[in-house]
């Protein structure tokens, strides 16, 4: 069975799309088949991919509106892409009168062609309709955190909403831990926020914080994973010790 990521967190610029990259890279490379959805209309995975949003006529929008197969791009750097594109904004409108809306993207995961061993979903920064359908879809959720005393202060907003889908849409859900992001180990400040992290979650893994780099946004720019671009970076090692660590937890 696959494994369904929703790496979510409604505070914007946490490092959500950086971390499904690049985690979905290292489970690639463990020789699991990966399939990684863009579920933001902001579309910064599609674009991190490489592609141009604006030019793609399929896009998970359109599998949404008309319950039609998901359109997958193969194996870029060893991992399946479902890009989006700022359509999807209007997914919500479009869908108003829909019944069980919230399941669209269940569905259409269910019928997808090929069998993933993980799928990881990139969550818009919201509460709204585009982050609920990710969590009625996932079988697990993964958390990044600033380690900044404002990024903490949307926690318990985070764990209540999970709380919610898990009470009234999906029962199974489960979380898959928390990776604190953006950490400057010389900064005071970031060090506590870090340990309130920790004890928050003392009853979840809580994996060592990925540290704040140019290099993950240069690697961004240059469309590849941070492994290719600054392959010698500690945070390498974070990455494929999370990737390792959901694979012996599956
Ligand atoms: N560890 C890091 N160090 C420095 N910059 C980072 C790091 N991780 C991500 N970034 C950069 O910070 C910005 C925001 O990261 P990212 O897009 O991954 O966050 P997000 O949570 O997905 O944002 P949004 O809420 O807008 O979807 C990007 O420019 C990204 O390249
Ligand atoms: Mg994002």
């Amino acid at each position: 069975m696959s494994q369904t990521i929703a790496v979510f967190n409604q505070a914007g610029g946490v490092g959500k799309t950086t971390l499904t990259m690049n985690i979905g890279y290292h489970l690639a490379k463990l020789n699991k088949k990966v399939l990684l959805l863009d579920l933001d209309p902001q579309a910064s995975l599609t674009i991190f991919f490489g592609l141009k949003s604006k030019e793609l006529s399929k896009t998970v929008y359109e599998s949404l509106v008309q319950e039609t197969p998901l359109p997958i791009h193969s194996n870029i750097h060893g991992m399946d892409l479902v890009p989006a594109n700022i359509n999807l904004s209007a997914a919500e409108k479009t869908l108003s009168d829909a019944i069980m809306k919230e399941l669209r993207l269940k569905n259409a995961l269910e019928d997808l062609p090929d069998k993933y061993d993980f799928i990881l979903i990139d969550c818009p920064p919201s509460l709204g309709f585009l982050s609920i359908m990710s969590l009625i879809a996932a079988t697990h959720v993964l958390v990044p955190i600033q380690t900044q005393y404002k990024a903490i202060m949307g926690t318990q907003q985070l764990i209540d909403t999970i709380g919610r889908v898990r009470k009234y849409g999906n029962f199974q859900i489960k979380l898959a831990g928390v990776v604190p992001t953006m950490f400057d180990s010389r900064a005071k400040q970031e060090q506590e926020s870090l340990k309130r992290i920790q004890n928050a979650f003392s009853q979840t893994t809580v994996w060592s914080p990925i540290s704040r780099a140019t290099d993950f946004i240069n690697a961004s720019q240059a469309h590849v994973p941070f492994a290719h671009y600054a392959p010698k970076h500690p945070s390498v090692e974070i990455l494929e010790t999370i990737a390792k660590d959901l694979v012996e937890a599956k």
